[in-house]
């Protein structure tokens, strides 16, 4: 029986609560579906850091490594200054376990609301593949002469061959198993290089030609599109239908999958995944830590839910992926009122409860 080593990280704010409910379906999930899941709780988030100064040490990382994937509930705290925590745990914990892959599906649930104007499930079912390490993300750059008039800062967006091709290999493989056509919802699998060649003309040169090389090379039967990003983002409004795979850089991928969330429900059910193809992933529920939210048992669990089912797609599996994916759509279709925070109808745990017996029907 495969046996899983799971971390998790509930955070701060409703992190707790809705990694919670993620870690209620995981293990039913397990039992239902013939694997184990042994599941380890760190304390890392905004009151550890207010406690200790520690953000993630060093030798949180190595222990880390160890596990077969990682649970995140939410980081951000109102009482610590943006960016420690942020960069502190979750950048440091995306470079340093090296997960250079940010995997964000857009996929409308039935009966979610959307605030796109004639769209449905059928429309928007897409994946953005953000690159997760490069780009303006590396903290290359620095001031001169700062806290004067000739203030300059310098943040330079940084790629390298070995990064972007990393990234499309990742990308073309994801088309051809789980691009339209492999899924039975078109003729033909595509991938779609978001990107900014006109203007941007190194970086996105460089991810333009590795995109045609690698394509043409070892993926002739994917469909190729370009897109610029500012194209990219009328047409994620306007024809959502067009886009199966999306490959981009992450700046590019961080901008475009916050709207691309916004049009399948917004953050009580967009989740994503931290990947390392060869190593350890880490799963989240996009959205924040909704401080106002906190203990009141009413935010949205459905996406910390979701980034679970990420996960069991990603250790391999896949029926078990798939139950609680077909049990989300369920419970968005037939039961939730709303996603809002404190309009489901339900509380968070009792819409834990319900997908976790659904799971195991
Ligand atoms: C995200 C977030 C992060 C990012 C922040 C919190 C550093 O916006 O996961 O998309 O920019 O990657
Ligand atoms: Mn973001």
């Amino acid at each position: 029986m495969a046996s899983y080593n799971i971390a998790v990280i509930g955070g701060d704010g409703t992190g707790p609560e809705v990694a919670a409910e993620a870690v209620k379906v995981l293990k039913t999930a397990a039992t239902k579906f013939g694997f184990s899941v042994n599941l380890t709780d760190f304390d890392f988030g905004g009151e550890r850091y207010m406690r200790t100064g520690e953000t993630l040490p060093d030798t949180a990382v190595e222990d880390l490594r160890k596990f077969d994937a990682i649970l995140l509930g939410a980081i951000g705290h109102p009482d610590v200054k943006p960016g420690i925590l942020e960069k502190g745990i979750l950048l440091k914990a995306r470079f340093e376990l090296d997960q250079y892959i940010n995997l964000r599906p857009v996929k409308l649930f039935p009966g979610v609301e959307c605030p796109l104007k004639n769209k449905g499930p059928e429309d928007i079912d897409y994946v953005v593949v953000r690159e997760n390490t490069g780009d303006a993300y590396t903290g290359a750059g620095g001031f001169t002469m700062k806290g004067t008039s000739q203030e300059v800062a310098v943040q330079s967006a940084v790629y390298s061959r070995f990064q972007v091709d990393r990234a499309l290999k990742y990308a073309f493989e994801y088309a051809r198993k789980y691009g339209k056509k492999a899924r039975g919802k078109g003729d033909k699998n595509t991938l779609a290089l978001c990107g900014k060649t006109n203007v941007l003309t190194f970086i996105y040169d460089l991810w333009e030609r590795a995109f045609h090389e690698m394509g043409k090379k070892d993926y002739p039967e994917i469909a190729r599109d370009y897109y610029h990003v500012d194209a990219t983002c009328m047409w994620m409004v306007k024809n959502p239908e067009w886009f199966d795979v999306i490959v981009t850089g992450n700046m590019f991928g961080d901008i475009i999958t916050d709207l691309g969330a916004i049009t399948q429900g917004g953050m009580g059910i967009a989740a994503g995944g931290n990947i390392n193809p060869e190593g350890v992933s880490m799963f989240e529920p996009i959205g924040g830590s909704a401080p106002k939210y906190t203990g009141k048992n009413v935010i949205n669990p459905l996406a910390a839910i979701c980034a679970a089912q990420m996960m069991l797609q990603t250790l391999g599996e896949e029926k078990a992926s798939q139950k609680i994916e077909e049990v989300v759509k369920t419970v968005t279709g037939t039961k939730l009122k709303s996603l809002a925070a404190g309009k489901m109808g339900y509380g968070t745990t009792e819409v834990g409860d319900m997908v976790a017996e659904m799971v195991a029907d």
